[in-house]
């Protein structure tokens, strides 16, 4: 991971701007999931490391514009850009380092370049349908799960995608992992939203709610509500809760077992990226690590 770090640190210092400079150094790195995933795949690529870092400028990109969308006012446990530079410089920010990715694109091959490039055309769709199906309750499991494919996703799925194709290994079964394991990730994400406190979670708690997301377990508690109790869950959607509001709805999902629920079918989810590389020890390990944060 070092060589992850030192290829991100050349990549923002090839930007020539101490302001640049500046801004990135102040975020904070996060899990690194996906350059840790593309290592694991292409361990033994020198150019592994380099395609690491593109992905997590082209993830940190994302969320500096996510954060300006949502209007966070935290990103992994410190003040976002947004809140403590403005959404003017958080966007730019954002442009510099997906552009720069994109640039240091061109030292791969073109399938490779195509593969992580769209992707970013693809989570940009789902952000879209993210915002857009945040104005009204949306009780729509399917189309919840597209987004979610769209949105966190594709760009899992691209970065084992070409981390194997680096590594001359079955790209499509690590895409189906990437895919599996990208969905299952966000909807443990999800689930911890609910169950977590903010401290731990380095952002207000149950906030996803309050944005306007319906997210598994509000669908799964909307399908087992009375008409009455639809109609009072509805009724908080994309409002501050109140204390009440915020334990009703704490105790709905407790009875209907809504996030045991959900956790069942980001397990099942997670099996299905282990199926697609049996045998490879490293990438399961990846995938149980993932599971067992949500406990
Ligand atoms: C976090 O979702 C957001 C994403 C996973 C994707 C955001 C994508 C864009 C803004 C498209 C633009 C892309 C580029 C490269 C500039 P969330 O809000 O559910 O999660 P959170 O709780 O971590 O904020
Ligand atoms: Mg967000």
């Amino acid at each position: 991971m070092q060589r992850v770090e030192s290829e991100i640190a050349r990549l923002i210092k090839e930007v020539d701007y101490d302001e640049v400079t500046y801004l990135f150094n102040k975020l904070a790195g996060g899990k690194r999931l996906r350059a840790k995933l593309i290592l694991k795949i292409a361990s033994e690529h020198e150019k592994a490391p380099l395609l690491a870092a593109i992905v997590e400028l082209i993830h940190g990109a994302s969320l500096l514009h996510d954060d300006v969308i949502d209007e966070a006012s935290t990103r992994r446990g410190v003040e976002s850009v947004n809140a403590t530079d403005g959404s003017k410089i958080a966007i730019m920010l954002g442009d510099i380092l997906y552009s720069k990715a994109f640039t240091a694109l061109v030292e791969f091959d073109r399938a490779i370049a195509k593969a992580i490039s769209s992707s970013v055309t693809s989570l940009s769709k789902g952000e879209m349908q993210d915002v857009k199906m945040a104005d009204e309750f949306n009780a729509d499991e399917d189309k919840y799960l597209d987004m979610l494919y769209l949105k966190t996703a594709t760009l899992i799925e691209a970065a084992a995608y070409a981390a194997a194709l680096l590594a001359g290994k079955d790209a499509e079964k690590h895409a189906i992992y990437g895919r599996n394991l990208g969905l299952s990730f966000q909807i443990i994400d999800d689930i911890l939203d609910i169950t977590s406190d903010s401290a731990t979670l380095g952002k207000p708690a149950m906030n996803d709610y309050v944005e306007g997301k319906c997210t598994l377990p509000y669908i799964y508690l909307y399908k087992e509500l009375d008409e009455k109790d639809k109609e009072r869950l509805k009724s908080s959607h994309a409002k501050l809760l109140n204390e009440d509001e915020t334990l009703w709805i704490k105790t709905k999902i407790q009875e209907y077992g809504t996030i045991e629920k959900s956790f069942l079918l980001a397990k099942k989810l997670s099996q299905d990226a282990m199926e697609a590389v049996k045998g490879d020890e490293e990438l399961t390990q990846i995938l149980q690590t993932m599971i067992k944060r949500s406990y």
